[in-house]
């Protein structure tokens, strides 16, 4: 009796200390007129071992809404090129969202540390209520946390709540050149050939890696990026946007009025960046029916170490989108056990739409992710260091799809067969992912 007696004195003794630590803490943090403010919980009372001391229940999904239905978080990344921050790459109502807090998880102890977040939404939005945005917070100074929960209050209880892990944390060295973002693979995707062409040629020009954000495609094309998968080359990232939001198959809300623009490809081109950070030296982004061509070099690593020297100082290059009528033929290359594999053979298409008078042809870019802080479609957003428009005899990007001058007469094209320099190899590359796969 008398030993329980004293045990209970003893608790409350440390309750005392505790709420009078978080009252400290809070008074003092609501001092900081800082954007950004921190404040420390004590750690979290249990012996487990120190990757369960954080709380929070583990993420599992490459999307996660939180309560309030505004905001989707994909993933936070430890950021030190300005100060110690988590970014957290996420998807938020512009309007709606207007105050959260990260919760870190210090180790060993678990202790908790509530830091203010600065939400920062894109400005390329293009009317859509929702947008990418960088949930910006000061990381404590007294420790690298591991774990993050993004919540509404600095108060309350965050049990309940999804912990991401904060990735980039480590540095790591190189292990790819070349890593291509394909932003979102939607409606049903069913074009093989095309992308196994793609793919193919991705792989011959430099790219180790190959990143899918995948919404939905077809039985065969699951087949497919199983193989990649197993091969290494390809990396999916599930992409469910529409089971939260409408989605809108078009870029500006004015042409379709719903929640997002064409599946939310700026987050995922934003996340792509952050992944690579520090694996890959550069990162390529292009749809799945383009590729960037070069003209002088042989392949992208020797195009861009020409490129990187011309252009000290710049970290982010931006190609020139030219299309390939998928209605203009040049059957040369027919080669028979293809024409039951569903989609475009791009070695059959090798005319170019001519450039308008008042319209800039589209660019899509080959970054070094370290000097890019947020990115749009056709350039950079901010960034460390200029953009540099890559000159046309130097590389193009063949894109191969349904015309923008569709009543142009064929003798109006541009006959253009670089594509064809690799003929042979893609030939050869192509017909070993077929026999493993579709046919
Ligand atoms: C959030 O969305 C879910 C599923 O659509 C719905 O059941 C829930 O009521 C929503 N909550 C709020 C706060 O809007
Ligand atoms: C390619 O060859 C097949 C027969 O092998 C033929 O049916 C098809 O029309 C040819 N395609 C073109 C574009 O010539
Ligand atoms: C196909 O590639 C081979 C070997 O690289 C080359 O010699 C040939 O000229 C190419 N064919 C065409 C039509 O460009």
């Amino acid at each position: 009796m008398i030993h329980s007696g004293k045990k209970n004195i003893c608790t409350i003794v440390v309750c005392i200390l505790i709420f009078g630590t978080i009252f400290i803490y809070s008074w003092k943090s609501h001092q900081l007129q800082n954007n950004i403010s921190r404040k420390i919980f004590p750690p979290a009372k249990s012996a487990s071992p120190a990757s369960q001391l954080c709380r929070g229940k583990p993420a599992q999904n490459s999307i996660t809404p939180l309560k309030d239905n505004r905001t989707f978080i994909i993933s936070p990344y430890f950021d030190d090129r300005e100060s110690k921050v988590t970014r957290v790459i996420g998807i938020v109502h512009h309007e709606d969202v207007k105050e959260l807090y990260c919760w870190f998880c210090c180790q060993p102890h678990g202790q908790i540390y509530v830091s203010k977040a600065k939400i920062d939404v894109h400005s390329d939005r293009f009317g859509f209520p929702y947008g990418a945005a960088d949930i910006v917070c000061l990381e404590p100074e007294i420790c690298d946390p591991t774990h993050v929960s993004i919540h509404q209050s600095p108060h309350g209880n965050i049990d309940q709540l999804p912990r991401f892990e904060i990735k980039n944390r480590k540095a790591e060295t190189f292990s790819v050149d070349f890593t291509v973002c394909i932003s979102a693979m939607f409606g049903n995707y069913n074009n093989v050939l095309q992308f196994i062409q793609s793919m193919e040629m991705y792989k011959i020009l430099g790219a180790q890696k190959v990143v899918v954000y995948k919404n939905s495609c077809s039985e065969l094309m699951e087949k497919v990026l199983k193989f990649y998968m197993e091969e290494g080359t390809v990396e999916i990232i599930p992409w469910p946007i529409n089971s939260y939001l409408k989605v809108s198959s078009k870029w500006h809300f004015s042409m379709d009025a719903k929640d997002i623009g064409y599946y939310g490809q700026i987050t995922a081109l934003n996340d792509c960046i952050y992944r690579n950070m520090r694996r890959s030296k550069f990162v390529v982004l292009n749809d799945a029916d383009e590729i960037i061509l070069p003209l002088k070099h042989p392949d992208w690593k020797t195009m861009m170490s020409s490129l990187q020297e011309q252009n000290p100082g710049t970290g982010i290059f931006l190609f020139e989108n030219h299309i390939f009528p998928e209605t203009i033929s040049t059957p040369v290359f027919n080669v028979s056990s293809w024409n039951t594999v569903p989609g475009v053979n791009i070695l059959q298409h090798v005319h170019r739409e001519p450039d308008r008078k008042e319209v800039f042809n589209a660019k899509k870019m080959i970054i070094d992710p370290r000097r890019v802080i947020q990115t749009s479609v056709h350039s950079v957003l901010r960034a460390y260091g200029t953009s540099v428009n890559v000159p046309m005899d130097v590389a193009l990007i063949y894109h191969c799809r349904m015309p923008h001058q569709e009543n142009l007469p064929r003798d109006s094209l541009i006959r253009d067969t670089t594509l064809w320099k690799y003929n042979s190899s893609l030939i050869t590359n192509v017909n070993k992912v077929l026999q493993q796969t579709v046919l």
